[in-house]
């Protein structure tokens, strides 16, 4: 068992993104230069736990190679959490999803701010006083569930409508392995930029009472050096990098090399996404249309990108958009202004 107290400091985790954090994006991140820690997209107990069952299970698909992976989960009820839980331990998932390296951890989303999921009580709607018991109920379930074989984790906000630190106190209570503050309220979606004092505040609570719990700082963080700053300001033991890899998927690099990677090398290292999405989805199980929108991490900053991006998004499936990559391969090979 993985114990995050091994991990480096500051370590560093790539951010559970719903619809882009799947088995191959976190493959080609890796690639390029690899976080400690990657979370799945997160996965409802309740869907899980019912019929719905086999349609989910791509949301927790991962290769054997994927040996630092932490399932994310959410949803209402604390059974299902605790069967949910048990079945992630025990290999009852991992023989489902094909894989026989096991997952490092179990995180609980009390963050998402989405409307319906926050209509349902779920999410960030835990952070609400009224929902807290019920909050408190989850995090003992999934303990029980995963039987102290695996770290358990929280993935939260600074509070509902208002920053209230009381709610990361009633968390650290629970002795978890991992807290992972997203510096914002679920009111301020990702509208105003995130703000790390509070992150200060939560480890020195931490400090006072719940030494096991590891700190990790999450928002606008762009990249490593970036982190490295920020964590050293507010001491947390982990910084979590979502939409920066957007801008650069070498974003865990000491020095990353994207600036000055070529045209070419970009589109390449877009084939080898598209080659995998398509080898990784056989049976339809992600739309094609939510593999497109990852041209524009790679058409981006150099002369005529946006024109190209806009040809590749107007493709119909991945043998056209292969064959429009080839075709511009070649034409980008050549000596290219980069703005
Ligand atoms: C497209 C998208 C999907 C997301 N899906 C999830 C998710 O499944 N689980 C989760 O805990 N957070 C999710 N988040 C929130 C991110 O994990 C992260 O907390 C947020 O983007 C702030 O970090 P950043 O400023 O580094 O992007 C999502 C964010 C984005 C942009």
């Amino acid at each position: 068992m993985l114990n995050y107290k091994s991990l480096p400091k500051p370590f560093f985790v790539l951010a559970p993104m719903d619809d882009v954090t799947d088995t191959v994006f976190r493959t080609i991140v890796h690639q390029c230069r690899p976080a400690d820690l990657y979370m799945t997209e997160f996965v409802n107990v309740d869907g899980l736990q019912s019929v719905g069952r086999p349609k989910l299970l791509s949301r927790l698909k991962k290769t054997n190679q994927e040996t630092s992976l932490i399932a994310q989960i959410w949803g209402k009820d604390p059974e299902n959490y605790y069967k949910t839980a048990k079945e992630l331990v025990d290999g009852t998932f991992l023989h489902e999803i094909g894989s026989n390296t096991p997952f490092v951890g179990i995180d609980i989303n009390m963050g998402c701010p989405d409307k319906q999921v926050v209509k349902n009580g779920c999410c960030s709607a835990f952070i609400l006083p009224e929902n807290r018991e019920r909050a408190v109920e989850i995090i003992q379930a999934v303990k029980e569930g995963s039987g102290g074989k695996l770290p358990v984790s929280v993935k939260t906000r600074l509070g509902f409508n208002e920053v209230d630190l009381s709610w990361h106190e009633l968390l650290l209570k629970q002795d978890i392995d991992m807290l992972t503050v997203h510096a914002r309220t679920k009111k301020q979606m990702s509208k105003v930029p995130a703000n790390w004092e509070y992150l200060a505040q939560i480890v020195a609570l931490r400090d006072k009472g719940s030494p096991n719990t590891l700190i990790v700082g999450n928002g606008d963080v762009i990249d490593r050096a970036h982190g490295e700053e920020l964590a050293k300001k507010y001491r947390v033991d982990g910084v979590m990098i979502g939409r920066g890899i957007f801008s650069d998927p070498y974003c865990f690099a000491s020095s990353s090399p994207w600036q000055d990677m070529s045209p070419a090398d970009k589109l390449q290292l877009l084939k080898k996404h598209v080659e995998m999405f398509d080898k990784t989805w056989q049976a339809g199980e992600r739309k094609f249309d939510t593999l497109k929108k990852f041209t524009k991490i790679y058409v981006a900053e150099f002369d005529g990108a946006k024109e190209l991006r806009q040809e590749l998004m107007a493709t119909k499936d991945t043998k056209e958009l292969l064959d429009l990559i080839e075709k511009n391969y070649f034409l980008t090979v050549k000596p290219i202004f980069r703005r």
